[in-house]
Order: structure tokens, then sequence, then C-alpha cells
């Protein structure tokens, strides 16, 4: 089918690349010129795992085009993905700017009958407001109709969780509409869950809120630990062997991050104000995962009697591995932190580092090794569990540290590991390792 994406940010790349490897002839639309033309080279504007490879590939093959104009790029097509982002405001709620700008657009160009399918995460009956939209402005004399896909993909596995997905949601409101939207999505081979469209858009806010309370849970579990003794991830492992809990999001640590789950849960303790429901749980998810990412400096500055003046080595920026996003990554507001105690700041990123350029503070010195920023430092602080700062062993630390002090805010290392290198280590809900004690 002929199938215009609009807007190339993660999720409109990944949905119109994807689409494209499986047959459908794709047009992908962006407003950013110089973005488009590196596209069009088969330059990929983010790092995705296999994503380039993809473009390239059905570039080549002439099933994928960029456009940067709205006429050319709406032309023909039969089936518009709406993927512009939909940031958060001060107060919570989503910004419907770009989808607003897009639906005004389609109305202006769209030649023919087309399903308008949103891409973004947008608050429940947003998809009537777009199809009003559209149609009070369309200037040619056809039929749209309307759906909702919301889209579960993982930064760094964005490409695999696409083939390989648990179910792709389609909303529609008419048996048409979803029957053409399931031959669209039939060649992915991943099972299709078809609903009404309120329904599909509230999946995937009910669904980010799961995971995030999922992972504020273990999180307060492991506060709870460290208290009594127990230790995180055999109470992980435990529980997870349990079908009904599952064994994944069970990972303690500094917090959830990212693009979706901080933007997602607050979006939907407004959505349920805005209909005079108070969701209790989820507020408490949001402000235990502040208060988590605090937590890991609180133990440096328990430790260090303060950060004044002593070098502290950040390992890890990304909001997790495999990715150089940046957004609402915990290292934010732990460099800020830092920052503000006056403590001198060393990081290490694999790849984020020109975009944590942007968020951290200014005082941050950046390295090119993990060994650059340990060298010299009093503590350091694991902040993402990169494969690269995992595998750096904890006797390497010995080997360069004056005095090795690792804060561990992602587990990354076994308690006996900490034992036999002699190093001191500082974990999330695990014991403590002191040298010299068993
Ligand atoms: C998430 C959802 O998984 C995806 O379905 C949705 O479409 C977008 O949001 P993403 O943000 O890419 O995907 O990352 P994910 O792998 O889910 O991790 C989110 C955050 O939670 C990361 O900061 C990660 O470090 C943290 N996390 C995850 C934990 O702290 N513990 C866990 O057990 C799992």
């Amino acid at each position: 089918m002929k199938i215009t994406v609009i807007g190339t940010g993660y999720v409109g790349l990944v949905t119109g690349v994807s689409l494209s490897e499986i047959g459908h002839q794709v047009t992908c639309i962006d407003i950013d010129t110089r973005k488009v033309e590196e596209m069009r080279k088969g330059i990929s504007p983010i790092f995705e795992p296999g994503l380039e490879e993809m473009m390239k590939k059905n570039i080549a093959e002439k099933r994928l085009s960029f456009e940067t104009s709205y006429k050319k790029g709406l032309s023909q097509s039969e089936i518009i993905f709406i993927a512009v982002g939909t940031p958060q405001k001060n107060d919570g709620h989503s910004n419907l700017e770009y989808i607003e700008k897009a639906a005004a657009s389609i109305a202006e160009h769209v030649k023919q009958d087309a399903i308008v399918v949103t891409k973004s995460t947008v608050p429940v009956g947003t998809n009537d407001d777009i199809k009003k939209l559209i149609e009070e402005h369309l200037v040619s004399p056809v039929n749209i109709s309307i759906a909702s896909n919301p889209e579960f993909l993982r930064e760094g596995s964005a490409i695999k969780d696409t083939f390989h997905g648990d179910r792709i949601v389609v909303g529609a409101d008419d048996d048409q509409t979803a029957e053409t939207l399931e031959q669209v999505f039939l060649p992915f081979g991943v099972p299709i869950y078809k609903t009404d469209i309120r329904s599909a858009e509230m999946i995937k806010y009910a669904s980010n809120a799961f995971l995030a309370t999922k992972i504020s849970f273990i999180n307060e579990i492991s506060n709870i630990c460290e208290k009594v003794g127990a230790d995180i991830e055999s109470v992980a492992c435990g529980m997870g062997q349990d079908k009904r809990i599952g064994s994944q999001f069970l990972r303690a640590g500094i917090g959830y991050g990212g693009s979706c789950f901080p933007k997602d849960t607050n979006a939907l303790v407004q959505i349920a104000g805005n209909v005079e429901h108070d969701f209790e749980i989820l507020k408490s998810v949001i402000k235990v995962n502040n208060n988590q990412q605090e937590m890991l400096v609180d133990k440096v500055l328990n430790r260090l009697g303060g950060v004044t003046g002593k070098t502290i080595a950040l390992l890890g920026l990304s909001f997790k591995p495999n990715t150089d996003d940046m957004r609402d990554a915990p290292s934010i507001v732990i460099a800020n932190r830092l920052a503000a105690l006056d403590a001198n700041i060393k990081a290490y990123d694999p790849i984020a580092v020109s975009h944590a350029k942007r968020l951290l503070p200014e005082a941050v010195t950046y390295t090119k090794t993990i060994e650059e920023a340990v060298k010299d430092a009093d503590a350091v602080m694991i902040l993402t569990d990169w494969e690269e700062i995992k595998q750096f062993s904890l006797s390497a630390y010995k080997d360069v540290m004056k005095e090795a002090i690792i804060f561990d805010g992602r587990n990354c290392h076994e308690l006996d590991e900490a034992v036999k290198a002699g190093v001191e280590y500082v974990s999330v809900g695990r014991k403590t390792v002191v040298p010299g004690t068993k």
C-alpha cells in the first residue's frame, strides 16, 4: 500500500522504515530540510541498531523515500501515519501543537480517501478531535477514517521490537478501517489486537504506567531490603518466577527515565485529574522515581561527608544502554545536584556525550575512556548499565584509583566480585561491601 509517515523521530522513522521493509511504498515527511537530505543518503539521525542498514536497503529498492513537502508526500497516500512529538507541557499535559499542525496539513493536501493513523501518544479522545479538525479543513472532497496505533518500541531494540513485538494494537471505530490496517500489519507476523479508538489510546498510557509502577515498586522494595539485610536481586528473582508477576521490569536501580515513562505517567495523572479522578498509585510511582534518583547521591554524600571540591566520576549518561537519548535521564538530576554542591564532575558515556553536553551542567568535564574518568576520582557513580561499563571489572577500578569507592546505581556487578577485588562497593538493595570484610 502507499503509506505516508509524518514525523521522523524515533517512532516515525522506525515505523516508516519497517513498513517499507515488509513491502509497502513509504514516504516519510519531515520539515527539517537538512535531516531529510541526510536520510535520503541513508544516514539515520538517531542511533538505533539495525535501522540504518534497513533504511539503505529500502531506499535502494525504491520502497522508501523522504520529503519535506506535504503536497508531494501526501499526493498519493492511502494510509497516513501521524508520528510527531507530543512533548510534555509544564503542567504535565501533552502539548498537541505538532499533532494539530500535521492534521491541518493533511486536510490541505490529501487528494484521495485515506486512513489517518495516530502513532503519537495522545490523550484519550484526541483522535476524535483530529478527525474533526481534518474534516473541517478538508480542501478536496475525500473521506477520511481515523485509527489509533500506539507504539510499544523500546529505544535500542526498536527494530527487533517491531518484528518480534508481543502485540500490535489497532484502535478503530469501524470494521473496514480495522481490517485494512490488519492487512497492512499482517506481514510483521505479530499478533494484532483490534479494539475501539479510545481503548487503544488508553492501552498505551496504561501499559507504560504499569511498567513504571513495577519499577518504582521494586525500587521501594530495594530500599527496604537495604534496611532489613535482604538482597534485592534474590527477591526480584524469587518474585519473578511467579508467572502472574513476571520477571521483567523488576530491576532495581536509580529509577526510570527516557522519552516515554516520565512523560506518559505525568500525562495520565493529568488525564485522570481532568475527569476528577485522583490517580493516587501513579502519583506515588512518580514520587518514588524522583526520590530514587536522589538516593545514590545521598549515599555518596554520607560516605564522603560532602562532595565540595571532591572529584566524582559518572559512568554512563544516557537514560539506558544502547541509546544516545538523554531525555529525562537520571544523570541529569544527579549531575545537577553534584554541581550545585561544587563537586568536580568527570563523565564518561560511550555515545551520549554530544547530547549530554546540552543538558548537563557546564562544570562537567567529559572523558574519552572509563579509566580517564575514574583515575583521580574520590568516588565513582555507575549510572547506566552499558555493556562496556559492566565489563570494566571492579579490580580494574582498584588498579586505577587511589581508593576505589564505587556507587553502582544499576547493580552491574556481583557482590562476590567486589569482595574479591577488595573495593568498596555500594549498590542498590544489597549489602555494602567494604574491603577487608566478608
Ligand atoms: C519504554 C517502553 O518499554 C516502551 O514499550 C514504550 O513504547 C516507550 O517507553 P524505553 O523508554 O525505550 O521504552 O525504555 P525501557 O527499556 O522500557 O526502559 C525505560 C526506563 O526504565 C529506563 O530508564 C530503564 O533503565 C528503566 N528500567 C527498566 C529500570 O529501571 N528497571 C527495569 O527493570 C526496567
